[in-house]
């Protein structure tokens, strides 16, 4: 059975997949490197941590030696990086981990696997030749639009914030591993995800645990910044299609075709917790407070996904409405027991 290094697979999105992967493909042998920073939580991979085909292994993808060593030990033949640091507030507060893990840990990896998997450049070694290195990146990395327009895989780079501007770096680099020295890479460019599994940090979890515990709901500004959201398992399928599919050297947007602003999410969600735990006669949505805005807070991100719809045959299953329900359902079992 043939290994896959997945990178950051006990953070919101390298969880889901995992489950995804393992329960689909039981041929696949996954080995997850992660370092449990604040955000990673191996609870988030219960579900998979007696598989035969599931090891994890508790690391930094910037430790050089260690990253050789599992290319060593498990014969990792693929590549699906997620680790990072993914916060934009904390890229604002000290970007300098976001430069370390996102570049430097994105380097770190391509090169242990240039040097393991290839013999000089272009030149796969024997057994080696179909190994790919799938690189999950972010629509931030295109900057910001107005009112108007799409983000394709044309558009040019344009990161406002250190986190987008480590996550343009680390595609940069991936980039320049293909051409340079023949290395099969792909990237996936992908909008919002939502759904189960994310850290309480980011704005869906935000607005379902302070609407609970009665607490002011904070929104960004006039709450009118713009948002393509897609539920996370969809975002999985992608990756996966990608993975198995994506040509080499190739870009991929990932989204969901459901632009909403944060005011539409947040009153959309106070609506479903409305009805699913009602408190006596008034709606959450009074508890909705607007906060000073983020500091260079981008306006409006969207995704046009029509590469990988028409070459690769993706499309979202989950609409809006149906994957918001599932998500506020998950998160009141999490915080309401
Ligand atoms: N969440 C989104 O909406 C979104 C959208 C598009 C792209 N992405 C990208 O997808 C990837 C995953 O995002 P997420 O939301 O799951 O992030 P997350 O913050 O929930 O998880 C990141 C994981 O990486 C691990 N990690 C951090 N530094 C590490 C290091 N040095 N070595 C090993 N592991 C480390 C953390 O412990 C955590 O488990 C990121 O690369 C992100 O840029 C996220």
């Amino acid at each position: 059975m043939r290994a896959i290094l997945v990178t950051g697979g006990a953070g919101f999105i390298g969880a889901n997949l995992i489950k995804y992967l393992i329960e689909k493909h039981p041929d696949y042998n996954i080995v997850n490197i992660d370092l449990l920073t604040y955000a990673g939580n191996s609870e988030n991979l219960k579900s998979v941590e007696k598989a035969p085909n599931y090891t994890f292994v508790h690391g930094d993808i910037c430790d050089r030696e260690l990253v050789e060593r599992v290319f060593q030990h498990y014969i990792i033949h693929g590549v699906i990086h997620l680790a990072a640091e993914s916060h934009v507030d904390n890229s604002i507060d000290g970007p300098e981990v976001f430069i370390d893990t996102n570049i430097k840990g994105t380097f770190t990896l391509l090169d242990v696997a240039y040097k393991y998997w290839m013999e000089k450049p272009f030149v796969y070694k024997k057994g080696f030749e179909n190994n790919k290195f799938l690189h999950v990146s972010t629509d931030e990395v295109y900057g910001t639009l107005g009112e108007t327009g799409l983000f394709t895989e044309e558009t040019p780079y344009a990161p406002n914030s250190p986190y987008s501007a480590s996550k343009a770096s680390s595609d940069m680099i991936v980039r320049s591993y293909h051409h340079t020295y023949g290395m099969n890479t792909v990237i996936t460019n992908c909008s919002n995800n939502y759904g189960p599994k994310q850290h309480d940090e980011k704005l869906i979890p935000t607005v379902i645990r302070k609407a609970l515990a009665g607490e002011d709901i904070p929104v960004y500004g006039d709450g009118k910044n713009i948002r393509d959201w897609l539920f996370v398992v969809d975002h999985c399928k992608g990756i996966e299609l990608a993975y198995k599919e994506g040509k080499s050297g190739e870009v991929y947007n990932i989204g969901g075709k459901n632009e909403q602003n944060n005011n539409y999410i947040v009153h959309k969600i106070c609506e479903l917790l409305d009805e699913l735990v009602p408190k006596d006669g008034k709606s959450y949505k009074d508890q909705i407070t607007y906060v000073k805005d983020r500091a260079g807070h981008d306006f409006r991100y969207a995704i046009d996904a029509t590469k990988i719809e028409t070459q690769l045959g993706w499309k979202a299953d989950e609409n809006f409405d149906s994957g918001i329900l599932k998500t506020v359902e998950w998160y009141l079992k999490k915080y309401k027991g």
